[in-house]
């Protein structure tokens, strides 16, 4: 990892001298909805409502975390948003259309990162732009933007089993970026990193979406990062996941993960959750119809 290039106070990297694309600064209205957003899955020996009956409505330029007990649908509902999956019931929208496949507007980020072995960091970023059809000088400004941005110039010509993991996630998220989608889903991209490169990741990430303005929807196991990134922490129950409640996290950025205020709001995120996982327990299995 390339550490000699970050602030070393704020641990931030250098700010690269970038614009934000002008549709993205017009930051505000609602972007996508979830209008009781039902997801039963039925195989042959299960009948499982993963997801029921889900309202949500995220507004453009917000950054916001989901959490929830393992198997309570967070997975499902971003795949849903992402086009990758369709509702049951209900309907999920995008910018007021009705989402029914994947799109260069909406974007998603793994755990385990989606990348090419044969191909270096570079033309894994120019991938997807060449599949969107952008020409090659387009491509190539948008490459080193986007590769700068993440940090990653002195390992663009790298082939990716060379990267460390912190690196990997980088080299997702700038080919993620490139394509300058209106929002990116998470699931969990830091979960299998070292605490150390998650902070540097968190921060890296919280500066470069407030830059860009970039509407992101963020799974995450793990309640300070929800904090940490988000403006709003939706928590889900126990499967079949309805949304719990909903906590606004207006804290100042960059929010370090020792800050008084982030331990306070996330000793209030895991009280919600704890509850419910704790009644949970008790009724394992019954969500499964
Ligand atoms: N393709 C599928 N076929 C059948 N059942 C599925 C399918 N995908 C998900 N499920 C079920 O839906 C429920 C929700 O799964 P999901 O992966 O969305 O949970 P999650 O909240 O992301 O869990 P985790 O935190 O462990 O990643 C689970 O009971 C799971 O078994
Ligand atoms: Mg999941």
């Amino acid at each position: 990892m390339a550490s000699e290039t970050f602030d070393q106070e704020t641990r931030l990297p250098p700010k690269p001298k970038f614009e934000a694309p002008a549709e993205r600064m017009a930051a505000g209205g609602e972007l996508m909805a979830l209008r009781g957003v039902t997801r039963h899955f039925r195989t042959r020996r299960h009948d499982t409502l993963a997801i029921d009956r889900i309202s949500l409505s995220v507004n453009e330029g917000e950054f916001v975390c989901i959490v929830g007990p393992s198997g309570c649908g967070k997975s499902t509902l971003l795949n849903i948003v992402a086009g990758l999956d369709h509702p049951s019931g209900g309907e999920a929208l995008f910018d007021g259309r009705r989402i029914d496949r994947p799109g260069r507007e909406r974007i998603v980020v793994f755990q385990e990162p989606a990348l090419y072995p044969w191909l270096n960091v570079r033309a894994n970023v120019e991938l997807g732009l060449k599949i969107a059809g952008i020409g090659r000088s387009e491509r190539k400004r948008l490459a080193d933007r986007y590769i700068s941005l993440v940090n990653l110039r002195r390992f663009e010509k790298a082939y990716i089993h060379e990267l460390s993991g912190g690196m990997k996630q980088r080299a997702q998220l700038a080919r993620a970026l490139a394509v300058e989608p209106r929002m990116l889903l998470m699931d969990e991209p830091f979960a299998a990193l070292d605490a150390q490169t998650r902070d540097v990741l968190q921060q890296e990430l919280q500066e470069i979406t407030s830059r860009l303005k970039t509407t992101v929807i963020f799974v995450t196991h793990n309640v300070r990062e929800a904090v940490i990134l988000a403006d709003r922490v939706v928590v889900m129950t126990p499967a079949p996941g309805k949304l719990k409640t909903e906590i606004a996290i207006p804290l100042p950025r960059p929010r370090g993960p020792d800050s008084h205020a982030v331990v306070d709001l996330a000793a209030r995120v895991r009280t919600e959750l704890q509850h419910d996982i704790y009644a949970a327990q008790s009724a394992e299995d019954s969500y499964a119809i």
